[in-house]
């Protein structure tokens, strides 16, 4: 069975577009490979200034990949920080980078024009060497990430290419998979949904909550006996992701026949959400509260992920003359 992995960085509560784009794809996944999924912590410190903040959005994002249905009995799910041989290797395949490289990098480069010098750091800068190492830790066959990976990936199969060039053939060359086909989710006030637009809405946080986000979505101002049109409607177009083709009908129907309004357009799609959430929001809510079994799970994942990464070390210790 082939390997597929990827690391998310610790964002928290993950928000539908997360949940539809990300989350439910990679638990997937699961099906067709062995998935090592870790959450990118050390690679969220090139930024984040706030440790227990870091530690909140670490558990929220591993209780919301168990609660919505990672199955720990065919994969790992971990923190990057647990494996220690990552950052054993990323020192490893550093002497073999080079400098022109890493100053190519887009993520880089757009960190360099918006701040000073002095305020960027050198994780910043090695970002993508780290990023080798945990692909190249575990001999990963497909990597599947965003578009906006897609040079990291690149530059981890040349960091491969470059150390297996001068020590000899040690690590596999890995393809990053690139879901296309994902759902685009727009965010309560139209535009994708994002947190740092804050137009989430989040199916995991307390149900309260999420009533209120529904009831937050911007819509036209037509009052409740007008027609409406349903092809230009945020609420539309966030009930098509949970409904067949009968129900999308019934509601543009609706729509189009008056008397029908925005509150109650946005009840179904509450009622939809529900439906699919409620039972993953009951089970995020339980392990949240037990941080023991969090944490207990979380170890095992590393364990698992540590024996792979422990051998590939081994294999890159002995190329360049270490063991
Ligand atoms: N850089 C990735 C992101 O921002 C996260 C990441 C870290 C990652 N290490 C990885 C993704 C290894 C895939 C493989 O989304």
């Amino acid at each position: 069975m082939k390997t597929s992995l990827s690391g998310i960085k610790p964002t928290g509560i993950p928000h539908l577009g997360n949940i539809l784009g990300m989350v439910l794809p990679a638990i997937e996944m699961q099906r067709t490979h062995k998935t090592l999924y870790f959450i990118a912590d050390l690679h969220a410190l090139t930024t984040v200034r706030d440790g227990a903040a870091l530690k909140a959005d670490t558990y929220a994002l591993a209780a919301s990949f168990l609660a919505l249905g990672f199955d720990p009995t065919k994969g790992a799910l971990f923190k990057q920080s647990d494996v220690p041989e990552i950052a054993e290797l990323m020192w490893l395949l550093s002497c073999t980078v080079s400098l022109g490289d890493l100053f190519r990098a887009h993520a880089f480069k757009s960190a360099k024009d918006e701040g000073t010098e002095g305020q960027l750091n050198l994780g910043v800068f090695s970002y993508p060497v780290l990023m080798a190492a945990d692909i190249l830790a575990y001999d990963s066959d497909v990597v599947p990430v965003g578009k906006d990976q897609l040079q990291h990936l690149e530059m981890s199969r040349a960091i491969a290419k470059r150390f297996n060039h001068h020590f000899g053939e040690t690590f596999k060359e890995p393809q990053e998979l690139i879901q296309n086909n994902v759902a685009v989710v727009p965010g309560i006030d139209g535009r994708k949904m994002s947190k740092s637009y804050n137009n989430g809405i989040d199916p995991l946080s307390p149900a309260k909550n999420v009533k209120k986000q529904v009831m937050a979505i911007v819509t036209d101002s037509k009052g409740l006996e007008e027609p409406k049109d349903p092809d230009t409607c945020n609420i539309v177009s966030l009930f098509k992701l949970f409904s067949n083709e009968a129900e999308l009908n019934e509601l543009k129907a609706k729509y189009r026949a008056g008397n029908f309004g925005y509150g109650h357009a946005k009840l179904a799609l509450l009622e939809k959400i529900e439906q699919k959430f409620a039972a993953p929001r009951a089970k995020f809510e339980e392990l949240i509260n037990n941080k023991t079994q969090l944490d207990a799970f979380l170890s095992a994942g590393a364990e698992q992920a540590r024996q792979k990464a422990k051998e590939v070390l081994l294999r890159a210790r002995k190329a360049c003359g270490l063991s």
